[in-house]
């Protein structure tokens, strides 16, 4: 078996908390192979970028770089969290066009580049990830390196027309032909990449998922859903119950019923969504007032960029707001938490969870939905209240499908969920997470690598 080298912007370090949907899955999918994961180490330095480290653990090899001030902020904050995220996440509203923070961004893929290729061999299998990393396999391949090289998506991929509005779109998203594989989460995602392929990308959708470029060379696509490590879920969220902050949690609710959302601090997650949507469920359905306690966790993510900041500001009026109007002396319909729980006590959230609220307003898979019915007590199941803009709703069908710009639907969903009897929830849970047992992570990276290796 060849040598698998996964490359991320993110690395999940060994004793560090993980960050996001791509940590944990790749921690996961390379906890079971092995191999080297290359990334950026999470330092910003006054030198010069570019120092390695390396340190490993078990079967896994990491090797980080540094960044410095400069280029952390044109790629990282600039194009990649201030153009590319918002632009793969449909909002053009929200990109910003500066053309110096893409030329960062160009300028750090090179530097990937050439720190890495070094350290491959022909044997290699190297799989790169996400929207920081776009350009990274042409890079390589300038500098000589002829081994498989698959790529993955970790966002949504939008309409061929939003990807058309990026300055040099063209330059810029021709750096994918030079990949064998590229995978997307969904089938959706797969189809409008190859409508910008034909419409945008001077190239042709042949059969079988495959895209010639323009010079002829052919590059494989396909669908590949994340997902979670199922099994070992299910027994830590078992296992979380007798943990002191899962306790006090049951505790302090006092016999009500709990909904839960976790979500990185990001507007596509559709938090503001999401709190006038309870709040349109405590206005409309008054006989249940009282009984239900949202707990929003919601850790600050990429705090240096302007937009995250004003939605973070946002979130604390909304709560305020509603709790102003609707709490009582002995009850706070919005608990809004900042601060961020191990993963093994997050579990033990879930499952002391009746409601789990997922209803981003795009999002490429939705880890938490997965993990939300893994933890679930297979005799007392809670039931998911999902966004049909989120990947899992593609599998996750048992679950109540919301739009979450709806603001009445959620309403009702909630509503629907928290009086849903007990052998409904049953039978909606059991299929979801019989589907999540045979779907799980070691799957995605088996179902990838083989297609990846079968080119
Ligand atoms: C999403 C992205 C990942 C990213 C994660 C956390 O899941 O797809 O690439 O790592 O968010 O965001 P951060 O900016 O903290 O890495």
């Amino acid at each position: 078996m060849s040598r698998l080298v996964v490359v991320s912007n993110r690395v999940a370090l060994p004793g560090q908390p993980q960050t996001g949907g791509l940590a944990t899955g790749l921690r996961a999918a390379l906890k079971e192979r092995g191999g080297l994961w290359f990334g950026w180490s999470g330092k910003v330095t006054r030198q010069d970028s570019g120092t390695l480290h390396e340190q490993v653990d078990g079967q896994i090899t990491f090797v980080t770089m540094d960044l410095n001030r400069a280029d952390h902020d044109a790629y990282y904050t600039g194009f990649a969290n201030r153009a590319l995220w918002p632009l793969l996440h449909f909002r053009l509203d929200l990109v910003d066009y500066d053309r110096s923070k893409r030329e960062g961004y160009h300028r750090v893929n090179a530097l990937f580049a050439d720190k890495l290729a070094p350290l491959l061999k022909d044997s290699d299998t190297v799989w790169i990830h996400d929207y920081h990393l776009i350009p990274l396999g042409a890079r390589l391949r300038e500098r000589g390196i002829g081994c498989r090289i698959g790529f993955f998506l970790h966002t949504p991929m939008p309409s061929a027309d939003l990807l058309a509005a990026l300055p040099d779109h063209q330059r810029f998203f021709s750096t994918m032909y030079a990949y064998d594989l590229i995978g997307f989460h969904t089938r959706r995602d797969v189809e409008r990449f190859q409508a910008y392929v034909r419409l945008y990308g001077g190239g042709k959708v042949l059969g079988g998922d495959l895209v010639e470029a323009p010079g002829g060379r052919r590059v494989q696509t396909g669908d590949f859903p994340i997902s979670i490590d199922t099994g070992f879920i299910a027994q830590q969220a078992r296992a979380a119950i007798n943990k002191p902050a899962v306790r006090e949690l049951r505790q302090s609710l006092r016999g009500r019923q709990l909904a839960i959302g976790v979500d990185r601090l990001d507007y596509s997650k559709g938090l503001p969504e999401r709190f006038a949507g309870f709040e349109r469920y405590l206005k409309r359905y008054k006989e249940q007032r009282g009984s239900l306690t949202l707990l929003q966790i919601a850790p600050v993510s990429r705090g240096e960029v302007a937009e995250y900041q004003m939605l973070r500001s946002q979130l604390e009026q909304i709560a305020g707001h509603v709790n102003g109007t609707y709490a009582e002396a002995d009850w706070t319909p919005i608990r809004y938490v900042n601060q961020n729980y191990t993963h093994a006590t997050l579990t033990g959230f879930f499952r002391a969870a009746s409601i789990g609220l997922v209803t981003p307003l795009r999002d490429g898979m939705n880890l938490v939905a997965k993990e939300y019915i893994a933890a679930q007590d297979p005799e007392d199941p809670g039931v998911l209240v999902l966004s049909l803009l989120a990947g899992a709703a593609s599998e996750l069908t048992q679950a109540l499908i919301v739009n979450p710009h709806d603001l009445d639907g959620v309403a009702d969903a909630i509503a629907t969920a928290a009086a849903m009897p007990r052998p409904q929830r049953i039978e909606r849970w059991r299929a979801m997470f019989e589907h999540l047992q045979k779907h799980d992570i070691a799957k995605w990276r088996q179902n990838y690598l083989k297609a990846l290796e079968a080119v």
